[in-house]
């Protein structure tokens, strides 16, 4: 029988757990899918998945099982063009800024010279990001030129990704900022991280408190979401002093644990109920 819903995976961590629970109380035939087992003959066409929810966390594995799945004909969420747009932090930034939403002013350098260059013009502090990355890895920031130079020539000798020097601002904001779940049009739940660590990440130590949706929250993520072709994103927020909400980042592939603890929102539920209809 073919499953209403796959869950492809290469690690399996509570957010997939706990999918597989929505579906099985759902009563719909849900499956697991490890993608690590998996191999695919590109020039078939698949209709046994049913709707595939991309879950997997390496960047390189998701994006291309989702371009193979969603090339054989597979509906899958979120779509290819998500993992590329929403995956590169440069792409999205310009994504962003033609929609109108507020986002951290950046630079992108393409040589350790032109990078050093513009941070001398610019000025210091600044942060410096892998355009693809996650868990606030490799992200550093840049409080002056020694530290600039220095992070700026380890990257030099690293793959090629990590010589696209993509610089922000450091936005000056409360410590804390704002992971907001969307699934469709609608902000199902959303957090401040709190941190002591200038980068908020949970994975760093971020706390999760409860946040209030704002209109103003839901309309900028909405449009942050579409800029990107989303489907089920988490959106990144930071409170800035100067411009007020910018958006940092969008998630293709969003964990969402500590929201359904502290919101009490059943996400993973939602998220089944979302999938089950996007087919129609
Ligand atoms: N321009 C910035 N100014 C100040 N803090 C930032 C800036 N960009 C990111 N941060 C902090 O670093 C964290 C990680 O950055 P983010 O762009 O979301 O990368 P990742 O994909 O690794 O999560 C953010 O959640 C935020 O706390
Ligand atoms: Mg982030």
């Amino acid at each position: 029988m073919t499953p209403d819903i796959t869950v492809l995976y290469d690690t399996i961590r509570w957010e997939e757990k706990a999918l597989l629970e929505a579906g099985k109380k759902k009563n719909i035939n849900i499956q697991m899918l490890d993608c690590k087992k998996l191999s695919l003959e590109l020039d078939n066409s698949i209709d046994d998945y049913g709707t595939v929810i991309q879950r997997c966390v390496s960047y390189y594995r998701n994006v291309h099982s989702t371009a193979a799945l969603e090339g054989m004909g597979v509906n899958i969420i979120n779509c290819l063009q998500t993992g590329i747009l929403a995956g590169n932090k440069l792409y999205t930034h310009m994504l962003l800024k033609k929609v109108g939403v507020p986002t951290p002013y950046a630079t992108v350098a393409f040589s350790k010279e032109s990078a050093l260059d513009a941070l001398d013009k610019q000025g210091y502090p600044k942060v410096i990001k892998p355009t693809v990355g996650s868990w606030g890895r490799m992200i550093s920031k840049l409080n002056d030129r020694d530290a600039a130079e220095g992070i700026i020539e380890n990257r030099e000798t690293m793959y090629p990704i990590y010589q696209i020097h993509y610089l922000e601002e450091f936005v000056k904001r409360p410590p804390r900022d704002i992971r907001a779940i969307m699934v469709g049009d609608k902000i199902v739940a959303a957090i401040y991280r709190n941190s002591e660590n200038w980068k908020t990440n949970m994975a760093l130590g971020g706390r999760a408190e409860k946040c209030e949706v704002t209109n103003e929250m839901e309309e900028i993520c909405i449009k942050a979401k579409n800029a990107v072709q989303g489907q089920i994103v988490g959106v990144d927020l930071m409170e800035s002093d100067e411009r007020g909400l910018v958006v940092h980042e969008v998630n293709n592939t969003t964990e969402y644990k500590n929201t359904v603890r502290v919101c009490e929102v059943d996400i993973p539920s939602l998220m089944i109920d979302y999938a089950l209809n996007s087919n129609k």
